[in-house]
Parts: structure tokens; C-alpha cells; sequence
């Protein structure tokens, strides 16, 4: 099927990271017109422009999506470059490997990944929309990037679930409604990505006793490549394929049902005694 992304204009943020670069180069394929967005990785992008080749339909743009300023310069360099922005992946996104329960999270921590993860989506997609204004098309697409983390929480990392949750619930649902106001036939939708192979995650997934305790919640029993969301995310960004999709969130998880949280040693069922004598 040809998803007609052919000289569509898309901008993908956190393109340094890893499933950033797998959607330029999915996008690539197709024969987008791509910016990239980095934030400090400049030469990642520039190994992508070399692999890839094809500067004409590649543009860089650097920005630390926590300013609105950088923000604003970030959309008017990709405007210059290739006009009308028609499709936006909010993709870059942080956590830290580092788990903390709530009582020993610090404010700082908290409020940098609200910033990266919440404030830097907002600010994107108001100066998508205001893109959008002057054009005034009919189609457009905004794909979110959200998490598992914001369907099932998760222990230790309440500031990223929290950011998660709300791009997948309050934002695509929002914004859905808010978009037709641009685009008569826009559509905002998030990929909800589970345990993904990147470096992001690489860290986590060391231990193998924990990828198995990962998978007793996941029926196809594997994590997912960058490839697996990027297709996601094509899908989503193609009116030809997902035309008559919008607000909605794509989990993709192998069908994960939730998080094992404790071992068989760690649960005590005397309980049911007590019970049964009731
Ligand atoms: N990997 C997983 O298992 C997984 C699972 C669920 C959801 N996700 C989500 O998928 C998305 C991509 O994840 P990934 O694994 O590909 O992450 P990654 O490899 O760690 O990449 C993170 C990206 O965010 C950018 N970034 C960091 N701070 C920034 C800032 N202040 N301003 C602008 N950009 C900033 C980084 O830019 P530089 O490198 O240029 O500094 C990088 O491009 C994220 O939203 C993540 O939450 C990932």
C-alpha cells in the first residue's frame, strides 16, 4: 500500500534518539520531506545525513524544546525550508534510569521531565497549529509518542508516567478537537510504545531475569524493535491509511496486560485460611 507520504513535509523531534532515527529513516523511505529535530546529538544527525544521503529532503534543525523561543525559531527554519509542516512526530521525550519512589523524588528532577516531556509537546504542537493557520489545508497529522508507563504507571517513575498519561488521555483528546480549527481534517493520535530496544532502555534490559519477569505480562513474549513503532507512526501520519483515525492512542506492547510486581516468594496466602475459617 502506498501510505502517500511522498513530499509531505514531517517534523520529527528527539530524531537523534532511537526511535526518532528509525522513523526519519521509515519516512525516508516513503520519500518524505523530513526535518529532524536534535537536541544535543548534532553528529548523530549528521551520520543519518550521510547514510542516508539525500539532503535535499533532510533538514536539521537544532532546539531545546524547554524554550519556546528555540521552539518558535525551530518551526519558522523548517517553514523556510520545505513551507507547510504536514505532519508533526512530538517524539523526544527523557526518563531516568534511575528509580524513585515519590518520597524520595527530588522537585528538580520532577520538573525537568515535565518541561522535556510535557512543556516541549505543547510548545510544539502550538506552533505546529500556528503553521498549520497559514496554510489553512485540509489534512494534518500530529502522532504523540506516549508510553505503557501511562496506562499502567509505574513504580519509581511517577514524573514520566505522569507526562505519559497526559499526552495519551487529556492532550490527544484535546487536541483532536482542537486541530479542525487548522486543518478541516486533521487528526491528532499518540503510538504508546512498551519496552523498546534503544539505548533509552538498553540499560534496564541488562539483567535477564528482569526481561523474563518483563515478559510474563506480554503474550508475544518479546520487546519491540524502533522499527515496530516507526510503522506505527507512518500509519498514524498517512490520511491514506488512517484517514478517519483521530484522538486515539495505538499501544504497542505485544499485548502487554500490565506489570508483575511481585516474585511467588513475596506473597504470603495465609490469609485464605483465615478465610475458609469465616
Ligand atoms: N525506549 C523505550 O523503551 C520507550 C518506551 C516507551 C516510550 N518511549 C518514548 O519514545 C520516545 C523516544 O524514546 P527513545 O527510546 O528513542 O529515547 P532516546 O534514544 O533516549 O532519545 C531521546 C531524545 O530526546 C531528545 N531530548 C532530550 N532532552 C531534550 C530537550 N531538552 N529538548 C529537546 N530534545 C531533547 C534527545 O536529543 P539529543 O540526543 O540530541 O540530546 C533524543 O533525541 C520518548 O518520548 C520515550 O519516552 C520509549
Amino acid at each position: 500500500m502506498d501510505l502517500q507520504l511522498k513530499d509531505k513535509h514531517i517534523l520529527v523531534t528527539g530524531a537523534s534518539g532511537g526511535i526518532g532515527r528509525a522513523i526519519v529513516e521509515a519516512l525516508y523511505e516513503e520519500d518524505s520531506k523530513i526535518t529532524l529535530h536534535v537536541f544535543k546529538n548534532i553528529e548523530i544527525a549528521k551520520d543519518l545525513l550521510r547514510k542516508l544521503g539525500g539532503e535535499d529532503r533532510l533538514h536539521v534543525v537544532q532546539a531545546d524544546l524547554r524554550k519556546e523561543e528555540d521552539v518558535s525559531k525551530m518551526f519558522k527554519s523548517a517553514n523556510d525550508e520545505y513551507g507547510r509542516i504536514d505532519g508533526l512526530v512530538a517524539n523526544a521525550g527523557i526518563w531516568s534510569p534511575e528509580p524513585k519512589l515519590t518520597s524520595q523524588l527530588s522537585l528538580e528532577r520532577w520538573n525537568n521531565i515535565i518541561k522535556v516531556n510535557l512543556t516541549g509537546v505543547f510548545l510544539c504542537v502550538k506552533e505546529f497549529f500556528k503553521n498549520l493557520e497559514k496554510y489553512l489545508e485540509k489534512q494534518a497529522s500530529v502522532v504523540l509518542i506516549g508510553s505503557t508507563a501511562g496506562s499502567f504507571g509505574e513504580a519509581g517513575y511517577a514524573d514520566y508516567s505522569a507526562t505519559k498519561s497526559a499526552l495519551m488521555y487529556g492532550l490527544t483528546k484535546t487536541w483532536k478537537n482542537e486541530i479542525i480549527h487548522f486543518a478541516k481534517l486533521g487528526r491528532v493520535n499518540t503510538v504508546a510504545p512498551g519496552w523498546t530496544y534503544t539505548q533509552m532502555a538498553e540499560e534496564s534490559l541488562k539483567d535477564e531475569a528482569e526481561v523474563k519477569k518483563i515478559l510474563q505480562t506480554i503474550p508475544l513474549r518479546k520487546i519491540a524493535s524502533v522499527e515496530d513503532i516507526a510503522s506505527s507512526v507512518l500509519f498514524l501520519l498517512s490520511d491514506i491509511a488512517s484517514g478517519h483515525i483521530s484522538g486515539e492512542t495505538l499501544v504497542v506492547a505485544g499485548g502487554m496486560e500490565g506489570r508483575r510486581l511481585f516474585d511467588q516468594k513475596e506473597i504470603d496466602v495465609n490469609f485464605l485460611k483465615k478465610l475458609r475459617k469465616d
